[in-house]
């Protein structure tokens, strides 16, 4: 267990360590995300453990870019998944090696391209022909060869928000068969520098139901062995990201045993197609890790509703305003015997899809009290935006029960 309540205190279990996270709140009270590093570094050992080693783990950085967070997770020894030149900027300097970086996104420009030939990164994950004669332009440039994946877009629809479904034929991300012809007229056209290495799909985000994820691998397997059969040595199967967890729960048991089934289906389904296989893990690894702290401002009754104004809100945490998305509300302090009234816990920000939570229950809740916004390690910071001209969020790393940054 990563936070829970002690003696009626929200706080950070760490070994035989409690730690209040009431005592992590700053002077000037703004809003704080905390992470739990032990917890990332336990999820990350337990994906490998379920993987047995034969998966190689690329975290997807969109997901948290704290420095503590991505410096712990580079010496956890696993690769990065970035998305733009600032991340691979970032990679690099909080200490993955260019071998370990995987660069995926939807529009990647002239000078990003060029910085990922540049540090020579493992892969290009390609996301349209003209992207693929872009990257072979800029390769014959810098006389170097590009090594590059073809994101196939498997046409699944999961169960998740339409927002956060990448695999379906209607979205921009990947290619379908009919790109064969032309995808393969570029790589003739650059043969001296482009290098087709794999392929790679990722289908969506939150999946809480394992089954679209290996049936979207399954669909894809034929793709890779179509560029097989077209003379290209593939080494990689790049499966992408996307496993969720339970916001409604503090119980992570579920959720890992689905990634425990996944793993299992995956490397069976696999086994006789060879290459090796990568992931894009962000979500199930950093999101139990991070919760963000708030101080309610003002209680507000109406005839209709009441409101807990809070100082966060969308401009720290997008999630709920952007996808609906549910995250427990818990008080650093409990209040046990105290009259429990609902409240639509709300930001500062002039939208009323300012709400983090609706509906929530709360024992003797005033003016003052601090909360916690649950499983807000993913997503969440990383999405933070200045709209009203706010200021951003604190983040403190907790190590071994110490704050380290
Ligand atoms: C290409 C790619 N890989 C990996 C991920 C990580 O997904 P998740 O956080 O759901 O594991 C994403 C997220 O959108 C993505 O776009």
């Amino acid at each position: 267990m990563s936070y829970g309540y002690q003696g009626g205190e929200l706080g950070l279990f760490s070994g035989q360590k409690f730690l209040a996270l009431r005592t992590l709140v700053a002077k000037d009270e703004a809003p704080t995300y905390v992470y739990d590093l032990d917890d990332i570094v336990n999820r990350t050992e337990r994906l490998k453990a379920a993987f047995n080693q034969q998966v190689t783990v690329h975290y997807a950085m969109k997901a948290n870019h704290n420095l503590a967070v991505l410096k712990t997770l580079a010496q956890v020894g696993i690769g990065v998944d970035v998305v733009s030149g600032g991340e691979i900027d970032l990679a690099l300097r909080v200490g993955f090696p260019p071998s370990r970086i995987v660069f995926s996104g939807v529009g990647k420009t002239r000078r990003e391209i060029q910085l990922a030939l540049q540090h020579k990164i493992c892969q290009i994950n390609v996301e349209s022909p003209g992207e693929l004669r872009r990257i072979g332009e800029v390769a014959r440039a810098q006389k170097t060869v590009a090594p590059v994946a073809l994101r196939f877009n498997p046409d699944v629809n999961p169960e998740t928000h339409p927002y956060i479904r990448t695999g379906f034929r209607e979205n921009k991300f990947g290619m379908d068969a009919s790109f064969f012809p032309e995808v393969q007229t570029v790589l003739g056209q650059f043969k001296d520098c482009l290098k087709l290495v794999g392929i790679t799909l990722h289908i969506g985000s939150q999946l809480r139901d394992v089954s679209p994820l290996l049936e979207a691998v399954r669909k894809s397997i034929p793709w890779f062995q179509r560029w097989q059969e077209a003379g290209h040595q593939l080494s990689t199967f790049d499966v992408g990201g996307g496993l969720g967890i339970d916001y409604h729960s503090g119980n992570s048991e579920g959720e890992l045993r689905a990634v425990e089934a996944y793993a299992r289906g995956l490397l069976e389904l696999l086994k006789p197609v060879g290459g090796r296989i990568l992931c894009e893990p962000g979500r199930i690894l950093v999101a139990r890790a991070g919760v963000l702290l708030c101080q309610v401002q003002y209680l507000k009754e109406t005839p209709y509703k009441r409101f807990a104004i809070v100082n966060t809100g969308m401009h720290h945490l997008l999630r709920p305003a952007l996808y609906e998305a549910y995250h427990r509300i818990l008080p650093l302090r409990e209040s046990s015997g105290a009259e429990v009234k609902t409240y639509d816990v709300v930001g500062p920000i002039c939208e009323s899809a300012d709400v983090l939570g609706h509906d929530r229950p709360f024992a003797g809740l005033q003016e003052g009290d601090w909360l916690a916004v649950m499983d807000s390690g993913a997503y969440g910071a990383v999405m933070s935006s200045h709209y009203n001209l706010q200021a951003p969020p604190r983040e403190v790393a907790i190590r071994s029960g110490e704050v380290i940054s």
